[in-house]
């Protein structure tokens, strides 16, 4: 479980978020909507901890999270959390698999073999089979999106963050991404996406709201 209370941030001096409580649950999927600018990338980044934050507490299970113990942090956001961000962050000089693969050099534990078939079967789950060898610079969008989405799955993380994930993607990939979060979700995967896209609300298990740096549940 992820749970934050009381959180207040400022860019800038400039309030974010004040005194903002919100809980996402293993095997939900929680959504944060909210304008452009209203600070849903800040939110997401915070829980990955990768932004820090003025006051409140923030924890997942039982351990609370301090953004200055980044060793701990870092090492379980590279194991526990998938984290689908905005602009991809893809390296465009490296091809599909390479992408897909990426966080697992990083991993000591996971044997290569293992990991090289979990990237080929998750890129034939998301028709990217016939591209592996293609360099991401030359692939299109919706290419890109499904890249980073498989690239996040790759160790098989019990937290996935996702920060827009289907702004690129035609109906056919639409209904692929819904069909891989729910099965996420049936795997027990706790699920945090933050959206504009209304399509989403229909798997959704709660809806959050951030407005004028309020942060509300909306059902
Ligand atoms: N590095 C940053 N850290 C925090 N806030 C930023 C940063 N860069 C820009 N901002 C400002 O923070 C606000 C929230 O941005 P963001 O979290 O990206 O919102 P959203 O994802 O909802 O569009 C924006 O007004 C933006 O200008
Ligand atoms: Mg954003």
């Amino acid at each position: 479980m992820i749970r934050i209370d009381g959180l207040t941030k400022y860019y800038h001096k400039k309030p974010l978020l004040i005194n903002t409580s919100f809980i996402a649950e293993k095997g939900q999927i929680t959504l944060l909507t909210g304008k452009s600018g209203a600070g849903k990338t800040t939110l997401l980044n915070i829980i990955a901890g990768l932004q820090a934050f003025d006051s409140g507490t923030y924890w997942i299970n039982d351990d609370k999270i301090d953004v200055r113990n980044d060793q701990w942090m870092s090492q379980f956001r590279n194991k526990e959390i998938g984290y689908i961000v905005q602009d991809y962050a893809l390296i465009s000089d490296y091809s599909v698999l390479e992408n897909i693969l990426l966080t697992s050099f990083y991993n000591k534990n996971h044997n290569k073999q293992d990991a090289l078939d979990k990237a080929t079967q998750l890129a034939k789950n998301f028709g990217l089979s016939e591209i592996l060898d293609k360099k991401v610079k030359r692939i299109s969008g919706g290419q890109k999106q499904r890249t980073a989405i498989a690239r996040s799955l790759i160790l098989d993380p019990s937290i996935i963050l996702a920060d827009e994930p289907t702004t690129h993607l035609d109906e056919e990939n639409f209904k692929l991404i819904m069909q891989l979060f729910e099965s996420l979700k049936e795997a027990n995967t706790l699920l945090i996406i933050a959206t504009h896209d209304d399509r989403i609300k229909l798997i959704a298990d709660k809806i959050y709201r951030i407005e004028d740096c309020l942060l509300k549940q909306q059902s």
